[in-house]
Formats: structure tokens, C-alpha cells, sequence
């Protein structure tokens, strides 16, 4: 079976955790502060702070711009549901922005009409390592004093216009098993802003500056030095990875491009895109999704199910009408385009969709 998706963790992780248990140093020490001060430098901002989840940076990073209940979060409804759930963790709610049809990526033409005198922040989430049209994302921002919140869960070292992702307001990523690169566990936030970064600190830790003095209300949302180990280790291998990834999605292009009633995907001009995902459009997609299966190739459907058309969002009274989603999560499928992938993996891939 060839996976969708495949961890790289090797010998020189392996090494690295070793290092820190026999150092005696295991939660919140130099790994983590230097795993963060090289995760700010990936993404051209002055602050990061590890966390123990993409799901909890995202939850810390409302937090820290205040945003709560009575607010209002513009966002995607074709993403992952932790990127629309940190609002109603902080009870703010999730207003849904449709998207673009060849990004998948929330469209800055449908942002404004979703604007109220609630609204506190944008989350743009650059779904499958591509960057959202952050221009004009940033001028509605700028037009109506939003804070801008980045989900860059599945985007490190994406690139717009020659800009990082996570560089244009507070970015949160994760550092899950199947990322581009992995902590295991683990996520970070990235910012320029001080006061949120020093807020997200003390909530990340039980709103404690100091052993055993609790100045807010705060969490246990840490991340341990053996995750930091692992995860240094792996950013020294982030570009290499990206680069193979973008070769192998080339590849995959090159060849799948040509095939009726497939749609490969689009990369907008100007961005580096590093395919966290590798995802086509097909017609008759769960038909198609098996069959890839049964000739023994994984694929994945991200996603099947809008945010707001899930079982919890209904129950909360969305009903909103989202058609250019609604089609996407209907003809969505996604191929492995992972660095583990060999020449013959690849032309496997590419002779399984032409035989559909
Ligand atoms: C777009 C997006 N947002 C948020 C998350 C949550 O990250 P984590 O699983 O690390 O909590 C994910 C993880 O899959 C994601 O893909």
C-alpha cells in the first residue's frame, strides 16, 4: 500500500531525545527556547511560543488577542474543524467565508459581506501548504481594524509573494504526526506583536510568570524539550522535504494534467506552495477514492464535510449556503505527494487515477 502520508523520524531524532533525557531537562527548557527562536526565523517574526498543539496555538492565540465572547471570527469552512472551534472555545463564533475555486483558500470577495460591528479577526487558513490571497485579505483588515490570525497549520515554509506564511498577523501551526515536519505532537505560535506574545506565554503555562504566581487564567498547553528536540532536528530538514514535495506534486501534474475530468491543482502566482497536500478534483469522487484504495493506493478526503455542516455546527443553528465549498468538499481527493514517495510509488499513483 502506498500511504498518504508517512512521519520521517530517524536516527538523528532519535539521538536528540536521548540527548534530552539524559540531560534531566524535560519540559519548557533550552530545547523549547531555541526550537522557538529557529521557528521565528522560518517565519520572519519576532516571537514564537510552542505549544501542545496546532488546536491549543490556535485557542491561545484568540485568547491572547482578546477576542471572547460576543465576538465574531471570520473564517473557512473547508478546513480542518479546529480551525473555526478555537473560536467557540473562547465563545466567540465562527462566521464562514466561501471560497475560492482554485485555491480552496477563503475568497477576500466574499470577507466583507460577512463583516458586523462583532467582528474581531480574520483566521485565514492556508489550506494544503498554499498561502491565502493575503493582500487583500490585509487591506479588509486594515479597512476595518481586524487582527489577522493565521492558520498555517499545513503551511510551513509556504510562501506569498515572497513574504513567509506567518508573517502578516499571529500564525499558529501544528506539529502533528502526518505535518510536513512533526513534533509528534505539538504546535506553535508566531508573532510581532509583544503583547500578544507575552500574554500567550502566561496562558500557555497557568497565567504564570513566575513558579506559583498566577497573574491570569491560563492553561496547561505546554510542549516537553524531547518534542523540541525532535522538531529542531526536523526543521534543519524542512526545505529539503518541501523541495521534494513540490517535485513529486510536479510530477504528479505533468502527468494527471492531461486526463479528462481530473482538475490538478492551481498554484497562485507569485507563492511557493509546499503541498502538505497534493489534491485533484475528480468527478464521481468516493467512487474513485475506493478504487485508488483497492489498487493499493492511500488517499485522503480533506474535507468531506463542511465546518459548518457538521453535527455540532448545526446544533448551534449554521445553515448557511456555501456553494463553492459545497462543490469542492464534494469533488475533493487527495494523492500522496510525501518525500518517502519513489519514482515507481509515483507512476503507480499517476497509472492508478488513469485507470479510473
Ligand atoms: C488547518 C488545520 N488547523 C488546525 C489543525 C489542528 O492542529 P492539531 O492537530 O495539531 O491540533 C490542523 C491539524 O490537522 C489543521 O490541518
Amino acid at each position: 500500500m502506498i500511504c498518504i502520508a508517512k512521519p520521517i523520524i530517524g536516527k538523528e531524532e532519535q539521538d536528540a531525545i536521548l540527548e534530552v533525557i539524559n540531560s534531566g531537562q524535560l519540559v519548557q527548557g533550552a530545547r523549547v527556547r531555541e526550537f522557538e527562536a529557529r521557528f521565528a526565523q522560518l517565519c520572519g517574526a519576532e516571537h514564537a511560543i510552542a505549544t501542545s498543539s496546532g488546536t491549543t496555538a490556535l485557542h491561545i492565540a484568540l485568547l491572547a488577542h482578546e477576542i471572547g465572547v460576543g465576538d465574531e471570527v471570520i473564517t473557512s469552512p473547508f478546513s480542518f474543524i479546529a480551525s473555526a472551534n478555537c473560536a467557540l472555545y473562547v465563545g466567540a463564533r465562527p462566521v464562514f467565508a466561501d471560497i475560492e475555486p482554485d485555491y480552496f483558500t477563503i475568497d477576500p470577495a466574499r470577507i466583507e459581506e460577512r463583516i458586523t460591528p462583532r467582528t474581531k479577526a480574520i483566521l485565514p487558513v492556508h489550506l494544503y501548504g498554499q498561502a491565502c490571497d493575503m493582500d487583500p485579505i490585509l487591506e479588509i483588515a486594515r479597512k476595518h481594524n481586524l487582527a489577522i490570525i493565521e492558520d498555517a497549520c499545513q503551511a510551513h515554509g509556504a510562501m506569498y509573494k515572497n513574504r513567509p506564511v506567518g508573517s502578516f498577523g499571529t500564525a499558529c501551526y501544528s506539529l502533528y504526526a502526518t505535518k510536513n515536519i512533526t513534533t509528534i505532537e505539538g504546535g506553535m505560535i508566531v508573532t510581532n506583536d509583544t503583547q500578544v506574545a507575552e500574554r500567550a506565554r502566561l496562558l500557555r503555562n497557568h497565567g504564570s510568570p513566575r513558579t506559583y504566581e498566577h497573574v491570569i487564567l491560563g492553561y496547561n498547553m505546554r510542549t516537553t524539550d524531547l518534542a523540541a528536540a525532535i522538531g529542531l532536528v526536523q526543521l534543519d530538514k524542512l526545505k529539503q522535504w518541501n523541495d521534494i514535495r513540490r517535485e513529486n506534486a510536479a510530477y504528479l501534474s505533468a502527468n494527471l494534467g492531461k486526463l479528462p475530468g481530473v482538475v490538478v491543482p492551481k498554484i497562485r502566482e507569485g507563492c511557493e506552495h509546499i503541498f502538505h497536500q497534493y489534491t485533484i478534483r475528480i468527478s464521481d469522487r468516493d467512487a474513485a477514492a475506493q478504487k485508488m484504495r483497492d489498487k493499493g493506493v492511500g488517499v485522503g478526503i480533506h474535507y468531506p464535510t463542511l465546518i459548518h455542516k457538521q453535527p455540532l455546527y448545526k446544533q448551534l443553528g449554521y445553515d448557511d449556503s456555501l456553494p463553492v465549498a459545497e462543490a469542492a468538499s464534494r469533488e475533493v481527493l487527495s494523492l500522496p505527494v510525501h518525500p518517502s514517495l519513489s519514482k515507481d510509488d509515483l507512476k503507480s499513483i499517476v497509472d492508478a487515477v488513469a485507470s479510473l
